[in-house]
């Protein structure tokens, strides 16, 4: 796209985001923020199913709908994908579906959000696995770092496709190789990778992938989703069983029969085989129809066109960063770099206090980022401009935060 062209774009994008007129948010690794295409889808469906009678609001299938825009998104099927309320609960309903034997091992990597972390050392402790832990090189998590670990009693290698401080993306397809060389599930923490890079899960080899929809994917907080591969999900004992989770035959007589007065207590035994057996229940419909929404407009955009404008972006501020003198913590390859920079400099961030002043600091001066992992956290989307990297540059480097 020509640069004139994209700026246009980017301008006409930008005013889908009313938070974004008021702040320079270089924050959707922790919130994205959300358009008024996805605010408005969930105010239309909440005063559709209550406000007046609106029949066709009621025979909307928002589950259906969502699955359907995020197996898209994925290049799945619907039936690979099964909706939740977060990251953790994806990984949790993975984990606690596997039939695990003492003595099984989990490798995950020193670099992990807690959620891809604490849910696989509770279940060491009550199976009696051991979860090994990779090291990371300069913020690097190379695959041979990998290999040294998994080895014939790996049953699951779990990590996150992109890692939350640093930004460094793993190579997700090596890593599917060495699992299924060894027999092991690759899990992956899909959160900070989905929404601004391409993840073409089959073209990956992941078995499954978990993620939230309210950062990258501009969606609402309390969404999330959960794919499956076909063939693994048959083979996952789900910890618990509900109505919802039935195969559609069986879902089907059951209905019929407590509509119609058979025998609806009764054990109807078969499950999905797909992804749907481990949906959450009770869904919330207008934030559904958010998630839809969110994730409608960004295939609209191009997922393709969106990944090259992330990484561009921080690209460029990485550069600016080098140049400005700070400590950039983010590897610089394309392949292994996302839409998070992760910076440091002159202040010491190890304490509360200080940490909370710096980013009061910025926000004084209008630009949202986070602080995570000893560093100021930026994360470029699609959203974000020149001007956003620029202001930021100007607040970090002014001289009373770098004293
Ligand atoms: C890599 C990663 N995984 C998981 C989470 C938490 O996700 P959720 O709230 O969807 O469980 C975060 C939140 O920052 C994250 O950065």
């Amino acid at each position: 796209m020509a640069q004139a062209n994209e700026q246009a774009l980017v301008e006409r994008i930008r005013k889908d985001f009313s938070l974004l007129g008021h702040v320079r948010w270089l924050a959707s690794g922790a919130t994205g923020p959300m358009s008024s295409h996805a605010l408005g889808a969930i105010e239309e469906v909440q005063a559709g199913l209550y406000t007046g009678f609106h029949p066709e609001a009621w025979e909307r299938d928002y589950p259906e709908e969502a699955r359907s825009v995020v197996a898209r998104l994925l290049g799945a099927s619907a039936q690979e994908v099964a909706l939740t309320r977060s990251t953790s609960e994806g990984l949790m309903a993975v984990g606690s579906s596997i039939p695990w034997e003492r003595g099984d091992r989990i490798v995950i990597s020193d670099q992990e959000y807690p959620a891809n972390a604490v849910p696989w050392f509770y279940l060491a402790r009550r199976y009696g696995l051991e979860v090994r832990v990779v090291q990371s090189v300069d913020g690097r998590l190379p695959l041979d770092a990998f290999a040294r670990l998994v080895d014939r009693k790996t049953r699951l290698i779990s990590v996150s496709h992109v890692q939350f401080g640093s930004g460094f993306r793993v190579d997700l397809a090596g890593l599917a190789e060495l699992a299924q060389s060894h027999g092991a599930l690759l899990v992956v923490d899909g959160i900070q990778s989905v929404g601004a890079l391409c993840v073409p899960i089959r073209d990956l080899g992941v078995d499954a992938l978990a993620c939230g929809g309210y950062k990258w994917l501009c969606g609402p907080m309390g969404t999330g989703f959960l794919y499956v591969r076909r063939q693994v999900a048959e083979r996952l004992v789900p910890q618990g069983a509900g109505f919802e989770h039935l195969a559609s035959s069986e879902w089907d007589e059951l209905w019929e029969a407590l509509c119609g007065g058979g025998t609806w207590v009764r054990d109807a035994g078969e499950l999905a085989e797909d992804a749907h057996r481990f949906d959450g229940i009770g869904h919330n419909f207008p934030l559904l129809a958010g998630l839809t929404a969110a994730v409608d407009y960004q295939l609209r955009l191009g997922p393709e066109w969106i990944e090259r404008r992330v990484l561009a972006l921080s690209g460029q501020l990485v550069e600016l960063a080098r140049s400005a003198g700070l400590q950039v913590l983010t590897p610089a390859a394309d392949k292994e770099r996302s839409g998070i920079v992760l910076l440091r400099g002159p202040w010491d961030l190890s304490q509360p206090a200080a940490r909370m002043s710096l980013e009061e600091a910025l926000r004084g001066r209008g630009v949202v980022v986070n602080v995570r992992a000893g560093g100021v956290r930026a994360s470029c989307h699609f959203f974000n401009d020149e001007e956003d990297l620029r202001q930021l540059m100007v607040a970090l480097t002014c001289s009373r935060l770098l004293a």
